[in-house]
């Protein structure tokens, strides 16, 4: 098992890629934060990993937190240390999406997106990194491919995730003298509600064709990126985006 003994908060581990990556760290043996936008919607993600797998009640932890908030930020932080007295993997993951052109984007729409893509990584870093500099430790960060290299009708997403990339680097550097790593993820198209939310059938198609690997990803294929950027096989991996996208963009 490569995280026995390890303690991860993972934001954005209800649904989606976090989930995933939850049940992944779990089988390695970590004891994991779950996180969600509500507290109830913690239980129940909590709650069906338990019924998934013979997860012991010490081992996982739900948490509802609201990522726009600084204090909720902290409590979460905070709930994780008074339980198991560390963080050694932080993976900053949720997020929110829209396609929207620039002119149709309100200042409402812009500000929320930053919020929760960018604003709220760099404060539960800052809030985690308290405890984690005197441990070291994992961070990870959940990027796009759009955050590399741009995307139509998505300028506020994009640019967010583009931010996430470089806080990712500004911090590797930043941070590396407390022996913390700091990587990023940038999934592709991945089967989330996000992804049913945002890209319709043509799309799909389109990005299908567009995909040597051909196929779309499941939130299982990203798990491994983020398993290894937690594990000591990182040890001496920094500042590194690690794309996850079928071959997509290249
Ligand atoms: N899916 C893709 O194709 C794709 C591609 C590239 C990058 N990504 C990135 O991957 C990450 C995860 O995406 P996903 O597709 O797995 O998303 P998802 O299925 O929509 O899940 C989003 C998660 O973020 C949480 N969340 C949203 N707003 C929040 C807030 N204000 N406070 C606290 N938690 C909040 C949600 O909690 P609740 O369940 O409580 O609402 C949920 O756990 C995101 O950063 C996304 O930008 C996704």
């Amino acid at each position: 098992m490569k995280l026995e003994g390890k303690v991860a908060l993972i934001t954005g581990s209800t649904r989606g890629i976090g989930n995933e990556v939850a049940r992944c760290f779990l089988q390695e043996g970590a004891k994991v934060a779950i996180c969600g936008s509500k507290e109830e919607n913690a239980i129940r993600a909590m709650q069906k990993i338990k019924e998934d797998f013979s997860i012991s009640d010490d081992k996982v932890l739900a948490i509802g937190v609201d990522l726009k908030n600084t204090e909720s930020i902290r409590d979460m932080v905070e709930k994780v240390i008074n339980t198991w007295g560390k963080i050694d993997i932080l993976v900053n993951n949720a997020g929110i999406t829209s396609n929207r052109s620039l002119l149709e984007s309100s200042d409402e729409e812009i500000y929320e997106m930053f919020e929760i893509n960018l604003f709220s990584v760099l404060k539960t870093t800052r809030e985690v990194v308290k405890y984690m500099k005197d441990t070291g430790g994992s961070i990870i960060n959940t990027s796009s491919m759009v955050g590399i290299y741009g995307g139509k009708n998505q300028v506020a997403y994009a640019s967010s995730k583009f931010a996430v990339n470089g806080v990712t680097k500004s911090l590797a550097k930043e941070l590396g003298m407390y022996q913390i790593r700091v990587n990023a993820v940038a999934p592709g198209v991945v089967a989330t509600d996000m992804m049913k939310d945002t890209v319709n059938e043509n799309m799909k198609q389109m990005l299908l064709n567009m995909t040597p690997l051909q196929k779309m990803a499941e939130p299982k294929d990203l798990a491994g990126a983020y398993l290894y950027l937690a594990s000591e096989d990182a040890s001496f991996t920094t500042g590194t985006i690690i794309q996850v996208d079928g071959g997509l963009v290249m």
